[in-house]
């Protein structure tokens, strides 16, 4: 097999807060093809962004810290780069796609001198060169008359342009990897819909691995290769986008999956979702997780921690002790109905 472009291992990090440590991230490992779009899905506060900001090392001390793991790209562990070697990985070879665009481009500069700044960073251009690139940038994103723009500040545009224009920033430099954390969130529908086709189209042109955090499983489904469904601090299955939303083997993300609304069906209840709230990542529930929101949690789901195993289809893996053993669809565990 060809090597990952993408291996994360046992990765862990935490947050010292004046309550204990958060363990924000405990024990995450996968990998990444060259290429592969890869979606990242769980509720509010299971650790997406931590993860992708640890392998961006942007995990800000003393509060935060990556306390074990290896994050290995292209064949080299990032966590043990020097940190002049990390900034020129970072919106190179690894760009990032941040929810809130106002918070990664600075106000007192022009667009074009951001764009031409990322650019000249990474490559070796010079100024006049550099502005071209990014005029082309723009014009990829669809950004009318590119060149009179790159002279515009960020307050100048509307929340979907500063969206495309941090699309182009990101791909700008042709990274090999890009991690796109819920970057559309914060615009409406039809705009949302429109950035994230034309950011996903582009990626697939250039051959770009994504890495794309969202609450659209929607977007998931009709995008990505893989997807991981994390659960408070680990990854809870981990699939093909088809087996998992076809045939899900752990009981939160028949949960998860049967929160979404189906517009497709002539009734828009949910079938059935996650009852409960999500732990503290202080102190969380001994033994799995889940298990104090999981219908089918028996005494050993209280007492021992499920590792991820191969289970339903081929390199579908879930954390439950009864994964192979669930019929989610009928709520039972081998011919016992449960008692919802
Ligand atoms: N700087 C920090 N200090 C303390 N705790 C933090 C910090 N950053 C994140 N956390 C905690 O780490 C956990 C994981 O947060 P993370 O931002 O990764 O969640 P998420 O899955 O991205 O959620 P969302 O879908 O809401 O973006 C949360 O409990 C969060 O409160
Ligand atoms: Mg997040």
């Amino acid at each position: 097999m060809a090597e990952p472009l993408l291996s994360v291992k046992d990765l862990r990090t935490y947050f010292t807060t004046e309550e204990g440590v958060v363990r924000a991230v405990e024990g995450v490992s996968f990998d990444m093809a060259v290429g592969e779009r890869r979606g990242v899905v769980g509720e509010s506060g299971s650790g997406k962004s931590v993860t992708a900001m640890s392998i961006m090392r942007l995990i800000e001390p003393p509060a935060g810290e990556i306390v074990t793991g290896t994050i290995d790209f292209q064949g080299e562990n990032l966590l043990a780069l020097p940190e002049d070697e990390m900034q020129e990985v970072r919106g190179g070879k690894i760009a990032m796609i941040f929810q809130d665009p106002m918070t990664s481009l600075n106000p007192v500069y022009t667009v074009g001198d951001q764009l031409i700044e990322t650019i000249m960073l990474h490559q070796n251009v010079n100024k006049h060169d550099a502005r071209e690139i990014a005029g082309k940038a723009l014009d990829d994103v669809q950004i009318p008359s590119p060149s009179r723009v790159l002279d515009d500040y960020p307050h100048q545009f509307s929340g979907g342009m500063r969206q495309r224009v941090m699309i182009a920033m990101g791909l700008s430099c042709n990274p090999d990897l890009l991690i796109a954390d819920e970057p559309t969130t914060a615009l409406d529908v039809t705009t949302q819909a429109q950035i994230m086709d034309l950011m996903l189209k582009l990626a697939e042109d250039r051959g770009t691995a994504v890495m794309l955090i969202t609450h659209d499983l929607g977007v998931v489904a009709g995008f990505c290769d893989t997807v991981q469904v994390m659960y408070a601090g680990a990854i809870v299955e981990q699939g093909t986008a088809k087996d998992l939303f076809g045939d899900p083997q752990h009981p939160y993300t028949w949960g998860l999956l049967g929160s979404m609304t189906r517009l497709d069906e002539s009734h828009t209840e949910r079938l059935h979702s996650v009852r409960g709230a999500p732990p503290s990542l202080i102190n969380p529930p001994s033994g799995c997780r889940f298990n104090p929101r999981c219908d089918f949690a028996q005494e050993q789901c209280r007492s021992r921690y499920p590792a991820l195993r191969e289970s339903g289809n081929e390199a579908q893996f879930a954390a439950c002790h009864f994964a192979t053993e669930l019929d989610l669809k009928s709520m039972s565990v081998r011919g016992e109905v449960s008692n919802r």
